[in-house]
């Protein structure tokens, strides 16, 4: 079957529109959930069912949008953003050649899995449908199209809330969105999709209607987790999609070995690594790009942010913050401490309250650390600077200048006081 599926899909993301409802600057498929662009879910979904072509139909900030598309899937610009039946046409265009099913897929519908849209298409095809959408029982429907259903039971249009009345407003069937349809069918009859709407844009969910009124075979398929289904358009739905995906972040780790004491209270970035043993405690805030290592123990109110390396067995506890630091096996940081743009060595001690003032006011400088240095509580390292292997700070140091191995310094600015 999956070999069947690969060579008669080609998936058209719909990802042109304005973040109206979000109330936003930023496009709406760029809004992030746990740290990365809501599209990039949807895309990671077109990869895993290996279409034979994939176009993305952009528009609304299209220049910031592209650059999250990768190069195997092709870029097709709507002009003028008239509703969802002229993005499929503008996508349509760009399918060159193509005869079999279109998968139609919305980039903010981004918690889909690869399971669903493959019963999906298998359901399409062993049915000869014309058309096969997606559909979910929702408890409270408000907001997405209702699926009108004939004295058959069969499929016979959408209807959007705008334009529902009271009647078809209880409907608690919802279109998902998610539709395939035989190519044909669909380039056949867009065109016949007209405006007479609330909204006067051009709808693709009118197209069922046509179709149903032409004796064509209109399909439904009820996802069974309707939570897959969700339609991000508000910042609240935003905040609930980045609560599920981050539960499944916290579960998978979990599974893999890492204890994590409260995962309601811990905020974990899609693809953070960390190694068995390590244990996370509540309040802790993990940004993109962090790796962590085995038998580390983080927080509570850790903020580790981009670029954070943790070797194994080390301490980042109580009110950390790091960004764009590396830190050796076994050292710690154990207690409120900031470090930025630092590479700290092996089997190190940071003082309660060591901050690296990295910032100029111009320029980001690094401070470099070197193995089996002890720094003294309150410490304060004036970056760039380069602490030698085994020196000690005395507590309150203010370090300007770069210390030799084995040596201890004390004092604002920190000045030599003798070899170890
Ligand atoms: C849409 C469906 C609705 C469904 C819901 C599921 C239509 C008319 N309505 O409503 O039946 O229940 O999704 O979440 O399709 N887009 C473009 N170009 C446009 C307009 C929209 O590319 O001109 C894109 C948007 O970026 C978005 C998708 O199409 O990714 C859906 O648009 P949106 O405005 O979110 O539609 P909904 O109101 O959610
Ligand atoms: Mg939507």
């Amino acid at each position: 079957m999956s070999k069947r599926i690969k060579e008669e899909i080609a998936i058209i993301i719909l990802a042109a529109g304005k973040s109206t409802r979000m109330k936003s600057e930023v496009p709406k498929v760029l809004h992030k959930l746990c740290g990365r662009p809501m599209l990039g879910y949807v895309l990671d979904l077109v990869a895993s069912l290996k279409p034979a072509q994939a176009v993305a139909v952009l528009g609304h900030k299209q220049e910031l949008v592209r650059k999250f598309v990768p190069s195997g899937i092709k870029i097709a610009i709507q002009k003028k953003l008239i509703g969802t039946a002229d993005a499929v046409k503008v996508g349509l265009a760009a399918l060159k050649g193509f005869k079999g099913t279109v998968l139609i897929l919305y980039g903010d519908i981004p918690l889909l899995k690869n399971q669903t849209i493959k019963k999906l298409l298998d359901y399409h095809l062993q049915n000869n449908a014309d058309v096969t959408l997606l559909t979910a029982q929702l408890k409270e429907p408000f907001g997405y199209g209702r699926i009108m259903r004939d004295k058959y039971s069969g499929i016979c249009g959408i209807v959007e809330e705008k334009d529902a009345d009271e009647v078809q407003k209880d409907i608690k069937e919802i279109n998902t969105g998610i539709m395939a349809f035989k190519k044909d069918k669909l380039s056949a009859n867009l065109g016949t999709i007209r405006p007479n709407n609330q909204k006067k844009e051009y709808y693709l969910t009118d197209i069922i209607e046509i179709l149903a009124k032409k004796n064509c075979l209109v399909e439904g398929l009820k996802i069974k987790d309707a939570q897959e289904a969700l339609g991000i358009n508000t910042r609240a739905e935003l905040a609930k999609a980045n609560a599920i995906i981050q539960k499944t972040i916290n579960d998978k780790l979990m599974q893999d070995g890492i204890t994590i004491i409260d995962p309601a209270s811990t905020f974990i970035n899609f693809g953070t690594k960390i190694g068995k043993d390590t244990v996370i405690y509540p309040f802790t805030v993990i940004e993109r790009d962090v790796k962590i290592g085995k038998r580390c123990f983080v927080g509570p109110f850790a903020h580790l942010r981009d670029g954070v390396r943790l070797g194994d067995d080390v301490t980042a506890g109580n009110f950390i913050e790091m960004v764009r630091s590396r830190i050796g096996a076994k050292t710690f940081v154990k207690h409120f401490s900031y470090l930025g743009d630092s590479s700290v060595g092996a089997n190190v001690n940071i003082g309660a309250g060591t901050v690296t003032a990295n910032f100029d006011g111009q320029n980001k400088n690094s401070t470099v650390i070197k193995d089996n240095v002890n720094i003294g509580s309150d410490t304060v390292i004036v970056a760039p600077v380069k602490i030698g292997r085994s020196a000690i700070t005395g507590a309150g140091t203010v370090v300007t200048k770069n210390i030799p191995d084995k040596t201890v310094v004390v004092g604002v600015p920190g000045r030599i006081l003798r070899k170890r």
